[in-house]
């Protein structure tokens, strides 16, 4: 499947991020330009700190971005914090609430939204199968797994349909085995429901399997240092992994992550 042509749904340009005051400024992020297309799966990479979360509550309409910036979204110019509710979205941890069970938590967003809670269970009932998680709607967080708990996560996150889902590294607490389950799962959802997703992680190659481009930020202040294409067959078996192809752009990668992440290192000790 080729990258999708036309209007992006999101693009970001000279989106910056200062925190703090005059006796202590952190530019977070640095003249940021993004585009997503419609349908288009991204993953963005970066040393630790380099300003991905940031950009991510900016994109989700959390965070204002410093003056200058432009962000358009599906075409029309809006201003930062009026992206809330327009954007699905997944924090880095998953805030799951510990005292409600499975299911109140799937529909925590439609209730927001202003769905009655019996029409939201419906709803989010419907989904648990695909899901993994049959038979734990009446479960709390703390009786799952990590997988389980990110899969409920991930189901409050889809379940507000949105045409952008931001997702912060989802899969960071998984053992290996569990995550490669879940990237297959996500791949597999993702080309059913085609929505849009950014997608952030701290692993290369779960960046290259999923993304049809991967972005890479520089050390802080974060830029833009390479955009990726990833020319691999969709749907993508495994074994892609040892193609020659995926090698290739990992070692891009890896070159370009290991001279930001020596340059964050060099700045730390200096
Ligand atoms: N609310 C805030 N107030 C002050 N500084 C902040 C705030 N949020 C982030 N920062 C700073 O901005 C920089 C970027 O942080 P951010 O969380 O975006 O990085 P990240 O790339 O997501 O890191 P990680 O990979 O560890 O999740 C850091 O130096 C951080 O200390
Ligand atoms: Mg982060």
């Amino acid at each position: 499947m080729s990258v999708p042509a036309g209007e992006p749904i999101i693009e970001l340009a000279g989106i910056s991020k200062t925190f703090g005051d005059r006796d202590g400024r952190v530019v977070a992020v640095d003249k940021v330009g993004l585009r997503i297309g419609r349908g288009e799966f991204v993953t963005l990479v970066g040393p630790s700190g380099c300003g991905k979360s940031t950009l991510f509550n900016i994109a989700a309409g959390l965070a204002d971005p410093d003056p200058g910036g432009e962000i358009r979204f599906a075409g029309t110019r809006r201003a930062g914090r009026d992206l809330l509710g327009k954007v699905s979205f997944m924090p880095q941890r998953d805030l799951l609430l510990p005292w409600r069970r499975v299911i109140d938590n799937a529909i925590l967003a439609l209730e927001v939204e202003g769905m009655r809670r019996a029409d939201a269970r419906r709803k989010a009932g419907a989904m648990l199968p695909e899901f993994g998680l049959a038979g734990f709607e009446r479960h709390y967080p703390h009786q799952l797994s990590g997988g389980m708990r990110q899969r409920v996560a991930l189901i409050r996150t889809f379940l507000f349909e949105r045409d952008l889902m931001l997702l912060d590294e989802p899969f960071g607490a998984l053992d290996a085995l569990t995550r490669t389950m879940m990237q297959r799962w996500l791949l597999d959802v993702w080309q059913r429901h085609r929505r849009s997703i950014l997608f952030i992680t701290h692993d290369i190659e779960e960046a290259i399997f999923l993304g049809d481009r991967v972005v890479v930020m520089t050390a802080r202040p974060g830029r833009i240092k390479l955009d990726v294409p990833v020319a691999l067959p969709r749907p993508r078996p495994a074994h892609v992994a040892t193609s020659a192809e995926f090698l290739r752009i990992k070692t891009k990668l890896l070159d370009a992550i290991e001279e930001e992440s020596m340059k964050s290192f060099m700045a730390a000790g200096a």
